[in-house]
């Protein structure tokens, strides 16, 4: 049995209720805001989420990368910037988890510093509120969670296994040891 954190039912209900309140709170918007989707974690999250916002948006990608294995590195690469005009427009972050809250610090920082956009907002499918290392304001939390535990499955990865997983679980050391061999091959 799977350590289930969250069940696949549970995400579509959070996707539905995210997605009414981001329609509803971003309707008046001059701009189409912007979803800048956070790569590769938060694909499958903002398919679903982006399915269920009713006005009209856009969609981008961004890529950084800190984490190797179970443990953030705390040392970002931009891999993938953003093409989108962003001036003056509303930009809302979608991520798959804020941690540390590093990454997502990063980020913002890196937006207001380069192209002026009106607001830049967050949206996350979890927030991990204990491990925190600097400040971050998650405008649209899926689901918070009080412990730190190493999550899989619906984007979250371990080496890259499990963000295919339409669930989310906490891998035991067996199934860690597992794609640790699956990795040689
Ligand atoms: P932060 O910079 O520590 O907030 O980390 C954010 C990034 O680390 C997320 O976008 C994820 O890609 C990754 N991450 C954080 N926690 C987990 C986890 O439990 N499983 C897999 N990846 C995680
Ligand atoms: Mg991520």
């Amino acid at each position: 049995m799977k350590k289930l954190v969250v069940s696949e039912n549970e995400i579509q209900e959070v996707c539905k209720y995210l997605g009414r309140k981001i329609s509803k709170d971003l309707a008046h918007e001059s701009k189409p805001p912007l979803l800048l989707v956070v790569l590769k974690g938060a694909v499958n999250f903002a398919i679903d989420l982006s399915k269920n916002i009713t006005i009209p948006v856009f969609m981008d990608y961004i890529q950084i990368s800190s984490y190797s294995g179970r443990k953030s590195t705390g040392d970002i690469k931009l891999i993938h910037n953003l093409r989108f005009d962003i001036k003056d427009r509303v930009v809302l972050v979608v991520e798959d988890v804020i941690d540390t809250g590093v990454s997502m610090d990063y980020l913002i920082h890196h937006l207001y510093a380069n192209y002026q956009p009106k607001k830049v907002l967050v949206c996350a499918m979890f927030d991990k509120i204990n491990a925190r290392k600097t400040t971050v304001r998650v405008d649209y939390a899926g689901k918070i969670l009080t412990e730190n535990d190493f999550l899989v499955g619906y984007g979250l990865d371990y080496n890259e296994f499990e963000r295919n997983i339409p669930y989310v679980y906490i891998p035991t050391e067996e199934e860690i040891a597992h794609f640790d061999e699956l990795s040689k091959k």
